[in-house]
């Protein structure tokens, strides 16, 4: 049986053409799906893969001489494009320039982002590397200051409707079964989280994403592996940097969309397809503050293993 996603449930269709196949055997060193093996120098496809084609195209990007073709999950030949020149490659100092500079900006401008531009994300984001192949990464755009405004002032009436979640009596009654960890997050953050998001909703603060005038939530299916969306997201957080907007990933909105008839709710009014285990919005803008400084960060351990 093929590996089943939302896009796909079949595996994809190896087409070769002995004609061309030159018995290199580099698809056989790419495919971690073994399905090829070389006879009479030439590539066959062996009896025993693990999956069944998962349409990672590796195959058929590799091989020099044209000879091997995947169709299905949603790949075919068409996607196949030339690639850039090496020498265009980012070098490690360019990367970490736009890594270094990058700060959180929860400021923006008053001005739109252009389609042209959020194409340009869209596209950079999409080629993100996945766990399996086809991504089931969903987005939500949200492409105007009014668009992330409604949003976030809905979610303030839906957290309105969820503060028993956050009431002394749950949080006692929780404490035992969801343990200290949980205790203390929710004591010491979801608790202050729903206050802070509501009451400065209610002065026309909007802390949930800042009225920023581009906003993308990034979240997977039930198949997806849960960390797809949250590289994806941080593709796209680089690309806008790149593209010389500010940008800042929101933790805050994901977690308490997922659970519960209002959650559905929620999600369906809003286009989210799925719950899903991890997601993160990001929001983005040209930045109305300029940092003067980088801030050197450390990771909590970074242990050799012996
Ligand atoms: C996974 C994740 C979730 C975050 N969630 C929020 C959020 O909900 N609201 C917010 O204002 N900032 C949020 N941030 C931004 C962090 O607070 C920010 O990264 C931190 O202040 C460090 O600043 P820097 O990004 O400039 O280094 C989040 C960042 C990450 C990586
Ligand atoms: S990479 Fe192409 S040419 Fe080389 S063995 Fe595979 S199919 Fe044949
Ligand atoms: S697409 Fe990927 S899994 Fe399928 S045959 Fe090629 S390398 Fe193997």
């Amino acid at each position: 049986m093929a590996i089943s996603t939302t896009r796909t449930k079949e595996k994809a269709t190896i087409t070769i053409d002995s004609d061309k196949c030159t018995g290199c055997g580099k698809c056989i060193s790419v495919c971690k799906d073994f399905n090829f093996l070389i006879k009479n120098n030439k590539v066959i496809l062996s009896n025993d893969p693990v999956f069944g084609c998962i349409g990672c195209g590796h195959c058929m990007a590799i091989c020099p001489a044209d000879a091997i073709e995947i169709s299905g999950r949603e790949l075919s030949k068409e996607d196949l494009f030339d690639l850039p020149p090496i020498e265009q490659r980012a070098s490690y100092e360019q990367l970490y320039a736009l890594y270094s500079r990058r700060r959180s900006v929860r400021e923006f401008l008053d001005k739109e982002i252009a389609p042209e531009i959020i194409e340009k994300i869209l596209d950079a984001t999409s080629t993100s590397p996945m766990g399996i192949s086809p991504s089931d990464v969903n987005l939500l755009i949200m492409d105007s200051k009014e668009k992330t405004r409604r949003f976030a002032a809905d979610f303030c009436v839906y957290l309105k409707s969820m503060l028993w979640f956050v009431s002394g009596w749950f949080l006692t009654l929780m404490r035992p079964f969801w343990g200290k960890t949980n205790d203390e997050m929710f004591k010491g953050f979801v608790k202050p989280l729903f206050n802070v998001y509501i009451n400065n909703m209610n002065e026309g603060i909007n802390l949930v994403n800042y009225d920023a005038p581009l906003a993308i939530y990034f979240y997977g299916s039930p198949y997806c592996d849960p960390a797809d969306p949250i590289v994806a997201a941080t593709t796209a957080m680089y690309a806008a940097e790149s593209l010389g907007l500010g940008t800042c990933m929101l933790g805050g909105v994901h977690p308490l969309i997922q659970k519960g008839r209002k959650a559905r709710k929620f999600r369906t009014d809003h286009g989210i397809r799925y719950p899903s285990r991890e997601g993160l919005f990001v929001i983005f803008g040209y930045p109305a503050v300029r940092y003067r400084k980088g801030i050197r960060r450390t990771f909590a351990s970074t242990t050799m293993m012996n």
